[in-house]
């Protein structure tokens, strides 16, 4: 089946549809966590991921905003956005956020979660040896992840594989458009993908609803 990949939306709205816009026919979305932290729309963002039949897992920001748990980890910029997310949400939205899990296995040989397999919440998967230890943590010959909002394949020795889509709200690899990627379940083979989005606007909410500052002008940067 084709399955397009999204990860770290991020409360980006304007992304995320642009995004959807954009994708072929597909027979499922996965989520890879952190769709909210960061944005000015995390209730409508959550909502229209669920609206689509996403299958989504728990990122560190996702629990963060749901419980309040966490919330010192964070640097002062990305604490302050968590606490105005927990604060627009209504209880029964943060309950929803809360029991989303932190893996799933929502296809034959595939795992996905938000860090990595051994550490699903914090664990950042920059390079092939991290892959392939935190692979060690699962059965599951491919994984899919997000967190370090920079796309990335990595092939293990035994021909697992590892899948980062990037980030579809706040990107930092030095490319402001949306990340993603599609994702053929039987051949294993992934096409990355981007698609520009209104940025600006994207930038005018977020000043709009009295995020910081930096968070909106980071956008403009992929950064
Ligand atoms: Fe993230």
């Amino acid at each position: 089946m084709t399955v397009a990949l999204l990860s770290d939306v991020h409360a980006n709205l304007v992304a995320l549809e642009s995004v959807l816009r954009a994708l072929p026919p597909v027979d499922a979305i996965w989520v890879m966590g952190d769709t909210v932290g960061y944005g000015p729309d995390p209730v409508d963002t959550l909502a229209l991921l669920r609206e689509r039949g996403a299958r989504i897992v728990a990122g560190n920001h996702d629990r963060a905003v749901a419980t309040g748990l966490g919330l010192e980890l964070f640097n002062p910029v990305a604490r302050a956005a968590a606490e105005c997310h927990r604060s627009w949400l209504s209880a029964e939205q943060r309950d929803l956020l809360g029991a989303l899990p932190l893996t799933l296995e929502p296809a034959d040989g595939y795992l996905i979660c938000h860090g990595s397999p051994r550490d699903p919440l914090w664990e950042y998967v920059f390079d092939a040896r991290t892959a392939v230890e935190s692979m060690a943590a699962t059965a599951a010959p491919r994984c899919c992840v997000g967190h370090t909002h920079v796309p990335a394949r990595f092939v293990t020795g035994d021909g697992r594989a590892m899948i980062n889509p990037g980030s579809v709200g706040q990107p930092r690899d030095g490319d402001p458009r949306a990340a993603y990627a599609l994702l053929d379940t039987a051949s294993g083979l992934v096409t990355f993908e981007r698609v520009a989005y209104d940025i600006a606007l994207t930038q005018r909410r977020i000043r709009d609803r009295g995020l910081p500052a930096f968070l909106a002008e980071r956008l403009a940067a992929g950064r």
